[in-house]
């Protein structure tokens, strides 16, 4: 519809009207990866746990990578093998080689994730090799997942912007996702803004150029908050027509091979808000505040989230004890002051 003051098209986004968005938790995975305390196996299990409760459609729970690389996650098999499985939600894996990939299908992961970067600079600093060389390896992957049985996602780091390089040209990303859908069958990718460098004019245009691109790929966005810019792009990627995004409880994270990152954005901030304008999530903001109010405790620091600190919109807070003193005064004074 039109505004009438504006003329202009595009209000569609600030109504969810119902519309279903999917939200794919990455905390356990994106968040634990940079946190200096390992945090216990038990521990993690119990928060997998706790995020299915909350009704996350897609959670990735952890990474098959080097043990030397990530060391955090160095309890991947156990935490994979022994949380509860909950009709419905996806349980992914973050897969850097054919390595893991043996590893993840043996821990019976429903979905690998496998990752690349859309930057020659960021893929030699993250996966130490060329972004060739990771193609070549992850088709590789891909055949054997598919073989396996299990659904693979694909996902282009940097595809906003590189910390080292600076922008990504667009034709770059399409390029690449290109490649992942007809050479290597993907059905699913991800683009990830993997150091806050995306902005709203940006998302808008390469997630339209995508879709008209990709019709029947299905397509994540993998927002961090590093400039303030999370929700806005959040924002805009729907307005383009994107349903699906990754975020963290409690917004942490961050890729440990890029300089300034900092956490995805937060779950609870963006279930919050897509919830009070209208959009269908699915998931249960008290559960997964509840959750998120835990990770201090985990991860021994604080965390990012708004919606932990502040409560949600309405909750509202007591009156001062001498409320009725102050109402008093003020019915009893006889002038504006
Ligand atoms: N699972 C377990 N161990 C693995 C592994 C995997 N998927 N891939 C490699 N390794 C081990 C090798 O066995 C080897 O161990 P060793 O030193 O005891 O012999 C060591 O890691 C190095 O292996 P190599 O094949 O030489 O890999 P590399 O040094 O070129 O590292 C990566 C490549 C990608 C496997 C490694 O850098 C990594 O796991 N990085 C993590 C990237 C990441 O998670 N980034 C954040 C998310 S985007
Ligand atoms: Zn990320």
């Amino acid at each position: 519809m039109n505004s009438p003051l504006t003329g202009w098209a595009s209000e569609k986004v600030w109504s969810g009207r119902g519309r279903r968005i999917f939200m794919q938790e990455v905390g356990t995975r994106d968040g634990l990866q940079v946190e200096p305390v390992f945090v216990p196996t038990e521990d993690k299990i119990a928060l997998v746990n706790a995020l299915s409760a909350a009704g996350l459609s897609k959670i990735e729970v952890t990474a098959f990578v080097s043990p030397k690389a990530v060391p955090a996650l160095r309890d991947a098999e156990v935490v994979l093998r022994e949380i509860e499985r909950r009709p419905g939600t996806v349980y992914s894996a973050l897969v850097p080689n054919l390595r893991g990939a043996e590893r993840a299908i043996e821990a019976r992961a429903d979905e690998l994730n496998l990752v690349m970067s859309a930057s020659e600079s960021h893929n030699l600093s993250n996966l130490r090799m060329t972004r060739e060389q990771s193609f070549a390896g992850l088709r590789e992957v891909a055949a054997l997942a598919r073989t396996a049985g299990v659904a693979v996602n694909l996902s282009l780091s940097c595809s906003f912007g590189c910390p080292m390089e600076g922008d990504v040209p667009p034709q770059t990303v399409l390029d690449w996702c290109r490649r992942f859908v007809e050479d290597m069958g993907a059905h699913a990718v991800t683009l990830c803004d993997t150091t806050g460098m995306a902005y709203p004019t940006q998302v808008f245009e390469l997630t339209r150029a995508w879709r008209a691109s990709f019709p029947a790929t299905e397509l994540t966005l993998h927002f961090h908050n590093t400039r303030g810019l999370g929700l806005a792009n959040v924002l805009a990627a729907v307005d383009a027509g994107a349903d699906r995004f990754d975020a963290s409880l409690g917004g942490i994270g961050g890729c440990p091979y890029a300089p300034g990152a900092t956490g995805n954005v937060c779950s609870e901030e963006i279930v919050h808000a897509l919830g009070l304008m209208g959009y269908e999530t699915g998931v249960d903001l008290a559960r997964l505040t509840a959750a998120a109010a835990g990770l201090p405790a985990l991860i021994g620091h604080e965390i990012p989230s708004q919606i932990v600190k502040a409560g949600p919109r309405l909750a509202l807070h007591l009156p001062p004890a001498d409320f009725d003193v102050i109402r008093q005064r003020a019915l009893a004074r006889t002038s504006p002051c």
